[in-house]
């Protein structure tokens, strides 16, 4: 039998949890052409959630698109993620497609190739890389408006881990244009996703950048408590397991309602008792221990990327351990011998910046719960 309990991959279907209001919530902006910008923390959640979104508005007839800038790297591979999507979005037979996708993008060349051993075939572009590309983005960024017209249907466009753009469109060439075309199509919802808080903020919060108050902010929250105990108890017992509230509140209450850690811990309780098939509260600290283990490598690279100051500072949180702590406090500093107030600000742009900590209503936390545990235990 299968562990139902998925982890470190996009959820589907019966895997995935709850979100109802959120996914309500997206449908409305999406059917309304309201441009949204969706950000969390990492692995709360954000690309399931609009994938599922995607789903069901597919279903209702839109034209919907998904582009990952987390792979993308250059101008170039950008406008062949972007292109691949227009090429999607035609379907149909080749013949067809293509002769469409030459009318949308005349100024690139598509050219079908055959992937893996099955007849899986997909359309792949070659432009000429010194070519002057302004021409080549108008086309591009107008597509998806233009299909929509075309079929006289709503369309959505998604990019996930935008913030990305940032590496490579350093002089905000390319978020000018798209924001210039963009603004402009009355038809589509243009939904813009990230992890990293400050670089999200930076290009749609500072007036200086083209997509300033560009569309409405969507903080994602954890799963709401209820629901997601609901759907553990629920894929226990589907699978013949015997459990019981308590145990899987204390789940909850281990993992800080993440929903990553949430299913990773609850993935290991499944394997752990294959064969008694019963969860009892005192599992869960073994299977705690596990998730340090499973997880120590990602903890290492963060711990390795820091500088010392940041580190120190980490710990002597990690110890403390409460929202309440003052950590430019003269007492905090003292304790933890760590010197100046202004080296401890430093070293808390930088952990804000990295995401290892967020700003609380006047308090530090860590995003990751696991990782301040396992400061905790060196
Ligand atoms: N609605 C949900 N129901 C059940 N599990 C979920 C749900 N959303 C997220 N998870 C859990 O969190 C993990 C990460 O989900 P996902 O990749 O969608 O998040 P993300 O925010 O896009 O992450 P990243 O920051 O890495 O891009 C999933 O593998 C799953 O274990
Ligand atoms: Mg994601």
């Amino acid at each position: 039998m299968e562990n139902p309990f998925v982890y470190g991959k996009v959820v589907r279907g019966k895997y995935f949890a709850d979100r109802e209001a959120e996914i309500a919530e997206l449908r409305n902006d999406i059917a309304s052409s309201q441009n949204v910008i969706v950000f969390s923390p990492r692995r709360y959640g954000k690309t399931s959630l609009i994938l599922e979104v995607l789903d069901r508005v597919k279903a209702e007839g839109l034209l919907t698109c998904y582009i990952d800038l987390f792979k993308v790297t250059s101008q170039e591979t950008f406008i062949a993620a972007y292109a691949r999507e227009v090429a999607r979005l035609q379907g149909g037979r080749i013949q067809t497609m293509l002769k469409k996708i030459r009318d949308l993008l005349p100024r690139l060349v598509p050219k079908v190739v055959m992937k893996g051993e099955k007849v899986d075939l997909e359309v792949e572009f070659e432009f000429d890389p010194r070519a002057d590309k302004g021409p080549l983005f108008d086309d591009l960024f107008e597509a998806v408006a233009t299909m929509s017209l075309q079929t006289g249907k709503k369309a959505v466009v998604v990019f996930d881990e935008f913030q990305e753009i940032t590496g490579w469109d350093v002089k905000g060439q390319i978020e000018r244009q798209m924001r210039t075309h963009f603004q402009m199509h009355e038809s589509v919802s243009y939904i813009f996703m990230g992890s990293k808080r400050h670089l999200m903020q930076e290009l749609f919060r500072n007036k200086n950048r083209p997509f300033y108050r560009f569309g409405k902010h969507f903080p994602l929250g954890k799963i709401p408590k209820d629901e997601f105990a609901e759907f553990i108890q629920r894929h226990f017992e589907e699978t013949g397991y015997q459990t019981d509230l308590d145990a899987i509140r204390e789940i909850l209450h281990v993992a800080d309602d993440h929903p990553y850690y949430t299913q990773l811990l609850c993935h290991i309780l499944w394997d752990r008792k294959r064969q008694e098939k019963v969860i009892a509260k005192e599992d869960i600290y073994l299977a705690v221990q596990e998730v340090f283990m499973r997880e120590a490598h990602a903890f290492h690279d963060i711990w390795d990327m820091l500088p010392l100051k940041s580190r120190q500072l980490l710990v002597a949180l990690a110890k403390e351990d409460s929202p309440q702590v003052r950590p430019f406090s003269s007492g905090f500093l003292q304790k933890h011998n760590l010197g100046s107030a202004s080296s401890v600000q430093r070293a808390i742009t930088r952990l804000l910046e990295e995401e290892v900590l967020e700003k609380t209503n006047g308090g530090y936390q860590f995003t990751d719960v696991f990782f301040k545990r396992w400061l905790r235990q060196m």
